[in-house]
């Protein structure tokens, strides 16, 4: 196998190739006096099963074209598969058509990764697993929330509360309480489709003297978090900590969540950020070893 570290997960990609005993392959790659990207294998995989991995992390738009052009690379170059290892799945919450004559973004973009040459492709707690079955190769997607549950757990935090900030995050909570061993609960969110306005409603949770741990896929703006922690607050849980598997932290994110009375944010390398705590590359490295 060879594994191609992209421009996005070079950090990430090393990790993964040395946690498989492979030497990285390494490419060239350009940014054109116009914009458009360039790239270059620089190394042979020729009869290789091939993983390229590269988040597609903002600009995303850049990061999702460098990885069909490197994955044409790969093709044409002999490679005998293409996996794709895309921790953050851009446009995956534009899963459905919400409001009348939106598109279905993510599908859009599946479709033209596979039109690169890609066989199959793995993901990190993609927003709705389901999409997935929509694609027109396999795809998988994996889960980093035990890794970011036990870094808590071996900070000491055993017996957190674990909090999803809406129903859809549930399975998240649940999973993370499978590691922390305390409860969990979800909040009951709405995010208004045309503004973006989140507002959060309470759920029955007994978070009283607690510490709560909110576990989400991606913090973005930070206003899901801040509007959970305005919630625990209320109910008087004790401390209140975040971690998310994504951390996109857009603008002024990290720092309105602290405000809000957050202590502390935890996050993967899925992008590399202030809070990337933790690593996706043995959860990576096992999957394509698989
Ligand atoms: C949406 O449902 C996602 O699971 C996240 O809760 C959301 O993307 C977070 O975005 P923001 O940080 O902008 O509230």
């Amino acid at each position: 196998m060879k594994i191609i570290p992209g421009p996005s997960s070079r950090i990430l990609g090393k990790k993964v190739a040395k946690l498989m005993n492979i030497t990285a392959t390494k490419l060239v790659l350009k940014v054109l006096p116009d914009g458009e990207s360039y790239v270059r294998l620089d190394g042979t995989v020729q009869n290789e099963e091939v993983a390229i991995i590269q988040t597609a992390s903002p600009p995303q738009d850049t990061r999702l074209m460098q990885l069909a052009l490197i994955a044409d690379a790969a093709k044409r170059n002999g490679a005998e598969s293409i996996t794709a290892v895309v921790p953050y799945l851009a446009y995956a919450r534009q899963d459905k058509v919400f409001l009348k004559g939106e598109a279905v973004s993510i599908l859009a973009v599946a479709r033209m990764l596979g039109a690169a040459g890609i066989d199959r492709l793995i993901t990190v707690n993609i927003h709705e697993e389901k999409v997935l079955a929509k694609f027109p190769f396999p795809a998988k997607t994996v889960s980093a929330v035990p890794l970011l549950a036990d870094y808590f757990k071996r900070e000491g935090f055993e017996k957190a509360f674990a909090l999803a900030p809406d129903g859809g995050a549930l399975s998240l909570a649940e999973e993370a309480k499978q590691v922390l061993g305390g409860d969990c609960g979800c909040l009951k969110k709405h995010r208004n489709l045309h503004t973006g306005e989140v507002t959060a409603k309470e759920n029955n949770l007994d978070v009283e003297d607690k510490t709560v741990i909110v576990f989400d896929d991606i913090i973005s703006t930070g206003g899901t978090i801040v509007a959970a922690a305005k919630i625990m607050k209320k109910l008087e849980a004790q401390k209140i900590y975040a971690a998310c598997v994504h951390p996109l932290l857009i603008g002024d994110a990290e720092e309105r969540i602290l405000k809000s009375g957050v202590e502390g944010i935890v996050g993967t390398d899925s992008i590399q950020s202030s809070v990337s705590k933790v690593s996706l590359a043995p959860l990576l490295s096992k999957e394509l070893a698989r």
